[in-house]
């Protein structure tokens, strides 16, 4: 394993940047509001941050749906803005990760303009296929946030592929040129001093040849014909090989149903090594079947199965990335932990996953404890995703499934203090504000020394002394507990051991076989009161970590 990366000794923290602070009073968040909260990011502990789309770009999808890839966007403060921001990280010893987003564009972008006029040499810069003879679409395929995936086009009189909303037109990866293109996004954003990329549904940007319709699977259809698509591997390493591997950077790669051993096709130090690192999703699905819209009721089993079998198939051949939030899903409290003990269960969520081996990221507004989001009215709602879903429903039913699972609920504005608009903005929030902020803020948790804002800096600070986390082997215990998840870190000279209880109910905790809680040291825990012996009944949500030396 190479130990001497830097981003494995990193904790990154991810800006939205829209919902992060408005610093020049338009309503929306800005990199001079990110520049003003450098400090507070520093002394949370974090020392990577990675941003959510900057460019420019009509906002169909928040920013994902990217005009210029060699620009700003002038709402977020433009280059000037930018530099500052880069500077200001890189001076306090953090990086910069950017968001690199290529298996679609704008339909306002450039190239889609020229292409669709067959304009050289843009004509084939996307997936352009005719009508079938009946006019029908060319395949059966889905699209992810807007009903089937192919849109018409009076202009060039042809179909072209949308795997997300229409005006996300999928880029044709196939076509050298458009590879070119990529290389010289990549080359711009290095050359200006960017540490990595995080690489947007990277898997899904080499489509099987012939484009066959899928007859298989009910939802999501095609996407076995274009998630670990036949070129994919080829692309990622000619990009690596090509620019990636001149530059001391990061890559981590957004990877929707992705298996351990899948990831090892890309991640495997001792093999490709294409990628870094791997977003795999099943930590996101211990409440749900594949997607946050396919509810079901929360599994620690499944939870425990995700982290566990991705730390045991990575050990000492790739490294983990780590998360309980972004930007696409609902708040973790809310769904993992409860609302009612909100400062338990966000700290106990915190220590679940910041001492598993890999590199953790944390999602603005995790570190206060934020909660979901509630509106009264399905039209509240913003994001395209959310609102596509269920459109024949009855109101209140969808109202029900949007408070449970709509992304909205991570993008609210972050909630700074408890004065007007959470002290995001001084002018109108370009997004609602979540009603909760006057109880939860930074400015109220900075002053409290048992807020979920001070554990996380507790639990970051910790993680960066102890090399256990870092290097030590991973151990599950209670394997089949539907209530406690217990797991052990160990090097030959340190070991951890952190107890987590995803329960408000009182349960038995017994330390398991070679460990005497008595002989270990207390580092980190959610109650301030011990009642111990050699085992302990929880309180509700309670989290310990302890130390043997
Ligand atoms: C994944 C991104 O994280 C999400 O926010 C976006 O909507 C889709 N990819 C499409 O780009």
């Amino acid at each position: 394993m190479e130990q001497t990366k830097w981003y494995k000794d990193r904790v990154f923290y991810q800006i939205w940047p829209r919902s992060f602070r408005d610093g020049n009073g338009d309503g929306i968040g800005d990199l001079w509001g990110v520049y003003e909260k450098l400090d507070y990011l520093k002394e949370l502990g974090v020392d990577g941050v990675w941003f959510s789309p900057l460019y420019p770009s009509p906002g169909v999808d928040c920013g994902y749906d990217i005009s210029d890839y060699m620009d700003i966007a002038p709402e977020y403060g433009g280059m000037e803005a930018f530099r500052a921001v880069l500077d200001g990280l890189h001076r306090r010893g953090m990086k910069l990760v950017m968001d690199l987003v290529v298996n679609h564009t704008s339909d306002a972008n450039e190239w889609f303009r020229k292409s669709r006029r067959r304009i050289e040499p843009y004509t084939d810069y996307y997936i352009w296929r005719p009508a079938k003879p009946n006019g029908k679409r060319p395949n059966n395929w889905d699209s992810h946030f807007e009903g089937k995936a192919w849109q018409w086009d009076d202009l060039r009189q042809e179909y072209y592929l949308h795997l997300f909303a229409v005006r996300q037109p999928d880029l044709n990866m196939d076509n050298p040129l458009v590879r070119e293109e990529v290389k010289k996004i990549l080359k711009f954003w290095l050359d200006l001093g960017v540490d990595g990329f995080r690489e947007d549904v990277i898997t899904f940007i080499s489509k099987k040849e012939g484009l066959p319709d899928d007859y298989l699977f009910p939802v999501f259809k095609g996407i076995r014909f274009y998630n670990h698509g036949p070129h994919i591997h080829e692309y990622l390493q000619e990009f690596r090989r090509d620019v990636l591997e001149n530059y001391d950077c990061v890559t981590i790669a957004e990877a929707p149903l992705v298996t351990p051993q899948r990831a090892l096709d890309y991640i495997d130090e001792y093999g490709s090594h294409e990628i870094d690192m791997m977003i795999q999703f099943q930590c996101m699905c211990a409440d749900c079947l594949f997607s946050d819209y396919m509810p079901l009721s929360f599994s620690l089993r499944k939870l425990r199965r995700a982290f566990s079998s991705w730390q045991k198939r990575m050990d000492g051949r790739a490294w983990n990335m780590l998360y309980l939030e972004n930007h696409d899903h609902p708040r973790v409290i809310s769904r993992y932990g409860s609302e009612k003990y909100r400062v338990e269960s966000g700290k106990m969520l915190a220590a679940s996953y910041l001492f598993l081996k890999g590199t953790p990221f944390i999602y603005q507004g995790q570190e206060i404890g934020m909660t979901n989001w509630y509106p009264d009215k399905t039209e509240m709602y913003e994001d395209v995703q959310t609102l596509n879903q269920k459109q024949n429903w009855p109101e209140k039913k969808r109202l029900k499934l949007y408070h449970r699972a709509s992304r909205d609920s991570a993008r609210t504005p972050m909630q700074w203090t408890a004065g007007e608009n959470a002290g995001f903005t001084t002018g109108t929030p370009w997004f609602h504000v979540n009603e909760n902020y006057r109880q939860i803020n930074v400015e109220a948790e900075l002053t409290d020394p048992d807020s979920v804002l001070n554990f996380y800096k507790k639990a970051i600070a910790l993680r960066k002394s102890l090399p256990v986390v870092r290097d030590g082997r991973y151990r599950e215990y209670y394997r089949n507990s539907g209530k406690l998840y217990v797991y052990s870190r160990e090097t030959e000279t340190q070991k951890l051991l952190i107890i987590c209880s995803f329960t408000d109910r009182p349960v038995r905790f017994r330390p398991p076989k070679g460990y005497s809680l008595a002989q270990m040291k207390l580092l980190l825990t959610n109650y301030d009161d011990r009642l111990d012996g050699n085992g302990f009944v929880t309180r509700p949500y309670e989290t310990r970590v302890y130390l043997y030396e």
